[in-house]
């Protein structure tokens, strides 16, 4: 079977250093909050170009710590998208502010900036927007809207590790940007993990008690925090990984170009990338009228396409928010992503490109 994202593949490609890395932190007898995750932060703020960043438990509590921080709550409103993990907007809901949806950009998946504006309103505190599948979002305007409108700027940057924007890292270019480690992402760990990137002292400071029960040095609470620690194992996993980030994404990029190249000139709608963005591919998705079809026909032949997603958050039970959101309710019903990882083999990519190719012609 071919996976849709492989990390044992990963952990293979680095099997020797990572058990070294492991057996390091457990010979060391200190498992939370060490040396593995105090480096891990440096080495990962100076990856992404920033002054700090702070190791979390996941990338849902990077988001909910970000807010956390800026005194986002109940009352609030918080700008973002629906086509996107739940994760991004139960992080929003669970603060007690509310998310409010603009629809996305047909061509590029991301934030449709454009719509921005129409519902800001007096209680609109902040934006998040998602790089989905590891295409940036239009920062630029982003950054615009947001100092123009007095608004915090959090990037939801969970499936973009190592994407550019305009050659700035994303989660460089807002208040705040947002990592998740989930094992299939770009940057994975080997269980959960998270970060948060900023170039501010002082929400470093607070994030770092905000992730401790809101413990100062004293270990007072100075805030109502939380318990969202990175944990030592997880660290030291992530600082083998990071050195082969880099390279990880150029792998992906080649995965890319092979689809590119074997599946043009068929009805495939091929994901489009803006000229200002390094993408990450974290996902190749691409658009089909006969999805479930080709779905099954890969699935008959071994190989594991994903629907990311099949649902927009709002039409979930759990968060029914009204919106107007048509190119978000549109493309969930055609989109279809392809197996995508660093290791995967030029073969393996064609293959699953034929049978792509032989299912329409199958069908004609
Ligand atoms: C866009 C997006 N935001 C946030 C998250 C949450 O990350 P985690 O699963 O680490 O909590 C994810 C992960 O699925 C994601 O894809």
């Amino acid at each position: 079977m071919i996976l849709c994202a492989n990390p044992k593949e990963q952990y293979l490609s680095h099997k020797d250093e990572i058990k070294l890395a492991i057996d390091k932190v457990l010979e060391s007898g200190w498992y939370i909050l060490g040396q593995e995750v105090k480096a891990f932060e440096k080495e990962f703020a100076n990856f992404v170009g920033v002054k700090y960043s702070i190791g979390v438990a996941s990338g849902t509590d990077a988001i909910f710590l970000s807010l956390k921080a800026l005194d986002i709550g109940t009352g609030d409103e918080v700008i973002t998208v629906s086509h996107t993990a739940t994760a991004t907007v139960s992080a929003i809901e669970a603060t007690g502010a509310k998310a409010i949806f603009v629809d996305v950009e047909e061509e590029y998946f991301t934030m449709d900036v454009s719509k921005i504006e129409e519902v800001i309103t007096d209680k609109t505190k902040a934006i998040i927007p998602v790089h989905i599948y590891g295409h940036p979002c239009d920062m630029n305007k982003l950054q615009k809207i947001s100092k123009e409108n007095n608004l915090y700027l959090i990037e939801d940057c969970a499936q973009a590790s190592g994407a550019k924007y305009e050659d700035k890292d994303v989660g460089s270019m807002g208040d705040l940007g947002c990592f998740s480690f989930f094992p299939t992402k770009n940057l994975g760990a080997l269980g959960d993990g998270g970060a948060i990137t900023t170039n501010s002292k002082e929400l470093y400071e607070k994030l770092l008690m905000l992730r401790q029960y809101g413990w100062d040095k004293n270990r007072e609470s100075k805030f109502q925090g939380y318990n969202s620690r990175l944990d030592e194992i997880q660290a030291a996993v992530l600082r083998v990984k990071l050195k082969y980030l880099k390279q990880d994404i150029e792998k992906r990029n080649k995965v890319a170009s092979l689809y590119y190249k074997y599946l043009k000139d068929t009805d495939f709608i091929l994901p489009k990338v803006k000229d200002s963005c390094y993408h990450a591919y974290h996902l190749f998705v691409i658009k089909t009228d006969n999805r479930d079809k080709v779905l099954k026909f890969l699935e008959e032949n071994n190989i594991m396409a994903m629907i990311h997603y099949d649902k927009a958050v709002h039409m979930n039970e759990a968060y029914k928010i009204y919106s107007n959101l048509s190119i978000t309710e549109k493309i969930i019903n055609n989109i279809l992503s392809l197996p995508l990882y660093p290791e995967l083999k030029n073969e393996d990519i064609k293959q699953i490109s034929n049978l792509c190719i032989n299912y329409k012609s199958l069908k004609e």
